[in-house]
């Protein structure tokens, strides 16, 4: 393809140009709209867009209430649904509660990092303004920049269009563990440009100075990798620098959120071990008018097993089978959850039973600590949507432990509640979402009203805006739902 000698000679000039974690090492003009890939590569194109087929929203919260007590104090708490298809990965981010209801570019509450792994126009934005510009300043800074949804520059090259690690953030993280990412092989690729987004992370804040002379604060997405890939690895690393994602409001403990460690906590399983690739099961080939070529519609493998399982677990009578191993896997898992969310939420309760009663700081030191790391490894292994099919081990394991912490808090607990003259204490009902937003002290009716103001008022602009620039292609959000948890 000459398009790709046009890439090789247009890096031996940028490179030269390169500043701290330029996204775009050296590449050509990013490719943003995903239209405008439509035309040379229809299959992969038409297969990306039946994404937008998964676009039911599962209101966890309304699932497990339990989650409003692990998280309050802190944005999910709020709103948090199940993943959706990547055609509306932009779409959730915009909607959820979570994003706040901003009225210019200078209002939060989330930073800039929280587009990052939603859009290629991130890609094309880092490219224009530089890493540390893109990573500084509040989300609604990009609300008119960023209006396409997870696409082909994500994980590919607008030029040669092979696929390219798009975010800095991951090859930094994959230096610091020790892969050396000249040796990947294309089964690795395979698995890495999904890494970009399906991992843990955090915003790192970061001082820099402007080419004016400007000292400016960059949140700056970095994954916790130095360690090694594993949940103690990263908790270790973020103790070491006394990390706290938030405060919880009930127990006052310092928090970990653990995202998503969905590439980490795959490579411990079985397929993993076996060099078997995210794509190998998300992204199965499959055949136009004779012709092979990578189904781009990424979703849950179970619906389509024919393409995705069978072909390694041969013999249709295995389909069965592999069935009702995942369910029983499925199950499994939810046992272990359910107890240990339950143990972690009343261990929540209790301690702030405990602080109003006069507990001291000394003698809740052992609890918090015992919180802080259990919610971190439950969190950690069922954040990473999957992880019971991917490792399904690991995914127990952290359970187990998770519990353990959990029922130790709650022991130390009952001393301290006794020493206070409240033995017996019984946490309140947490059973709905209604009765655990109440404890949470989550305004649900606020936050749901200002984001309405938001999304016909400033969210409107942004995309009317984006139309009008010929950011985004107007056919491409003709007949997209718009669903939501609280509408
Ligand atoms: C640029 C970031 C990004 C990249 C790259 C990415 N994902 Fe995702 N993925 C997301 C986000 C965000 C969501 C949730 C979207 C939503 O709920 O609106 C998601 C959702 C999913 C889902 C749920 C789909 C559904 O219909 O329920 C699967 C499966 C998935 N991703 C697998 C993958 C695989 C496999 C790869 C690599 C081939 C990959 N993703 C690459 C960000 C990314
Ligand atoms: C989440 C990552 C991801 C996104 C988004 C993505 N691709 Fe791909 N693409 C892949 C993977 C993985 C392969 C398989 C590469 C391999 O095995 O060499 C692939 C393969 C391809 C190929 C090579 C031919 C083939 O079918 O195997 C083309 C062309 C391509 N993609 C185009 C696109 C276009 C166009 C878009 C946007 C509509 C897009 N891709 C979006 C990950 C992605
Ligand atoms: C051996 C096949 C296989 C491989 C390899 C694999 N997955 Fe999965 N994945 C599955 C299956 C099966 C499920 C769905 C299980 C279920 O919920 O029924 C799933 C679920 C998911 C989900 C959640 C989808 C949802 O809607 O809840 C995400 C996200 C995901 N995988 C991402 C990845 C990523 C990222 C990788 C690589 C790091 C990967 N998967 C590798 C088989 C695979
Ligand atoms: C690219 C090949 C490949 C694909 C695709 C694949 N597998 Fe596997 N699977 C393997 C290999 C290899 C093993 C390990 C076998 C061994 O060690 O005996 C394995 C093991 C398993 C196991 C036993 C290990 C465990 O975790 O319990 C199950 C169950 C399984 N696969 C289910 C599935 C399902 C379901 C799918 C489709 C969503 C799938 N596999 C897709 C290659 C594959």
């Amino acid at each position: 393809m000459n398009k790709l000698l046009a890439g090789s000679l247009v890096l031996v000039v940028v490179v030269v140009l390169m500043s701290w974690g330029d996204a775009a090492e050296g590449e050509a003009k990013v490719i943003a709209n995903n239209r405008d890939w439509a035309e040379d590569f229809p299959e992969q194109y038409n297969s990306w867009k039946k994404t937008a087929e998964s676009d039911e929203i599962v209101d966890m919260l309304k699932e497990k209430p339990q989650l409003v007590i692990l998280w309050a104090g802190y944005g999910f708490s709020k709103d948090y649904n199940a993943p959706r298809g990547h055609y509306y990965a932009l779409q959730s981010n915009r909607n959820t509660l979570r994003t706040g209801a901003p009225v210019d570019t200078k209002t939060g509450p989330m930073p800039t990092a929280c587009w990052s792994c939603k859009s290629p126009d991130v890609v094309r934005v880092m490219q224009e303004e530089g890493e540390l510009e893109y990573f500084t300043g509040k989300w609604a800074k990009y609300g008119d920049e960023i209006s396409n949804t997870i696409g082909c520059a994500d994980c590919h090259d607008s030029e040669s269009a092979e696929l390219r690690l798009s975010r800095p953030y991951l090859k930094r993280a994959l230096e610091a563990s020790g892969f050396d990412l000249a040796e990947a092989t294309t089964d690795d690729m395979r698995s890495l440009v999904c890494a970009q987004c399906h991992s843990e992370y955090y915003f790192q804040p970061t001082e820099w100075t402007d080419g004016a002379g400007n000292k400016k604060i960059a949140k700056v997405v970095t994954f916790p990798w130095e360690n090694g890939l594993t949940a103690e690895g990263m908790e270790e690393y973020y103790d070491a620098i006394d990390f706290k994602d938030w405060t919880h409001k009930i127990s006052k403990t310092p928090m970990l959120k653990a995202q998503h460690p969905g590439y980490e906590i795959f490579k411990t399983g079985i397929h993993a071990k076996n060099g078997v690739s995210c794509a190998d099961c998300h992204m199965p080939t499959a055949i136009q008018d004779g012709a092979e070529y990578t189904s781009h519609h990424v979703k849950n493998p179970m619906s389509d097993m024919k393409a995705t399982c069978l072909g390694c677990h041969d013999s249709d009578g295995d389909r069965e089978v592999l069935e009702a191993v995942v369910a029983r896997k499925l199950e499994r898992k939810e046992e272990l959850m359910e107890i240990t969310m339950n143990n972690l939420a009343k261990a929540h309760l209790e301690a702030g039973k405990a602080w109003e009663l006069g507990a001291t700081e000394a003698e809740m030191a052992g609890v918090l600590l015992d919180i802080r790391h259990g919610q971190w490894r439950w969190d950690y292994s069922i954040a990473s949507h999957g992880s019971f099919f991917h490792a399904p081990e690991e995914t127990l394991r952290l359970l187990g432990v998770a519990n353990d912490k959990a029922q130790s808090a709650r022991i130390k607990l009952a001393g301290i509640l006794a020493k206070y003259g409240a033995s017996g204490y019984v946490a309140p009902d947490f059973s709905t979402k209604e009765k655990a937003q109440k404890l949470a002290g989550v305004p649900l009716q606020e936050l749901v009203d200002a984001k309405n103001k938001f999304r016909s008022g400033l969210l409107k602009k942004w995309k009317d805006k984006a139309i009008q620039d010929g950011d985004v292609d107007r056919k491409e959000q003709e007949g997209m739902s718009d669903n939501t948890s609280y509408n």
